[in-house]
């Protein structure tokens, strides 16, 4: 049974990226999990012709040509939809509006929840996976009189899928409970629209559905996230959001990805492949166990090795880069997290872990 895990409180998020270490040392960030084929052509260009208009210009404050694409490639309205400066910014405004005394988090998860939530002066309710997996009743139990509960569909740093859990946990939550159901990654899994809960929105005037463009388009650097909830959730929810929180070039990228049809398909198929490819010959290693997921990352067991010193090794020896999960709250020192890339990076990495392994 999933048990509570003792929260890290305000120090706890700490992130990957080539900007957690040594930017000079990494050859292959393997720590940031996004779309391996990146950006969108047609986003870039969009940027290179746009940059001498847009930049001396206000962007559009209510981003409403961005909302309206968003609102035929969700076929939500767009009214329903909130766009923010990365997910990140959301995750912030929901803490802020809706974080008051407690709160409820799966661990380990993104960490951003608990500080976002710590921030807002709320107490966190932590509840330990079970082997990896969401124990749907201890949280519907500790969710009773809380303000807020935070979900990732698919799980960071697990890579997991557990959408008849979260049906189950929103299902029986008290609708006074507010409910982030974070699915950023969820359009880098095989089956998006199985395991999406967009569809219940309109059922659930408690719960809130963020994603992100920068994962899924490869617009880290730009920032684009977004939220779906109804309009009157929406208001309170966006209470603290601050004039032209998203730049122009950013909605202009984003309205550029949004109209390749083809981008997000193809990397679908590329993460299925090369997952299980990465999977497959990291398993047939003797110093590493991974573990298996349905994301455009997972796992990987380093058999009681210490994370962050083989982060650091791997580096300087390999300039590879992947994701100490030791910063995780729950998540001890024994796991890193490698991202899914592109065949050419799959095999660069595969290559250090092997010389690792002979070493
Ligand atoms: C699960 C999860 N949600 C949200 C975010 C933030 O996304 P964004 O880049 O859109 O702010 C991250 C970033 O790593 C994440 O891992």
């Amino acid at each position: 049974m999933g048990q509570e895990v003792v929260s890290k409180g305000m120090s706890a998020c700490s992130h990957g990226g080539v900007y957690s270490v040594n930017p000079n040392l990494v050859k292959v960030d393997c720590s940031s999990s996004i779309n391996p084929l990146g950006t969108p052509k047609r986003a870039i260009a969009a940027v290179k012709k746009n940059v001498a208009s847009l930049a001396p210009m206000y962007p559009d404050p209510e981003c409403r040509e961005l909302k309206k694409r968003l609102s035929h490639y969700l076929r939500v309205d767009p009214q329903w939809i909130n766009v923010g400066n990365g997910a990140i910014e959301i995750i912030y405004w929901f803490a802020q509006a809706f974080a008051k005394n407690r709160v409820v988090i799966p661990a380990p998860t993104f960490c951003e929840y608990e500080l976002a939530s710590h921030k807002a002066g709320a107490k966190v309710t932590l509840v330990a996976l079970n082997a990896f997996e969401i124990d749907a009743d201890q949280i519907i139990e500790k969710a009773r009189g809380a303000d807020a509960v935070f979900l990732c569909n698919p799980n960071n740093p697990t890579g997991m899928i557990a959408t008849r859990e979260i049906r189950k946990i929103i299902e029986s939550v008290g609708s006074s409970t507010k409910i982030l159901l974070d699915e950023c990654f969820i359009e880098l899994t095989d089956e998006p629209n199985t395991n999406s809960m967009m569809s219940m929105i309109e059922k659930f005037e408690n719960l809130v559905i963020l994603r992100s463009l920068t994962k899924s388009f490869g617009l880290a650097g730009l920032r684009v996230g977004y939220s779906v909830c109804t309009p009157s959730l929406l208001d309170k929810l966006s209470i603290n959001k601050i004039p032209w929180n998203v730049n122009g070039l950013a909605q202009t990228a984003g309205i550029a990805a949004l109209a390749d049809k083809k981008h997000l398909p193809k990397a679908r198929a590329i993460v299925k492949k090369e997952r299980k490819f990465l999977y497959d010959n990291i398993r047939r290693l003797k110093k590493f166990s991974p573990i298996m997921s349905s994301a455009n990352y997972f796992l990987v067991d380093l058999h009681g090795r210490n994370s962050t010193q083989f982060r650091d090794t791997l580096l300087k020896k390999r300039g590879m880069l992947v994701r100490d999960c030791s910063t995780f709250t729950g998540m001890g020192t024994r796991y890193v997290r490698v991202a899914v890339k592109t065949h050419r990076e799959n095999l660069q990495l595969l290559k250090a872990l092997e010389a690792f392994d002979r070493g």
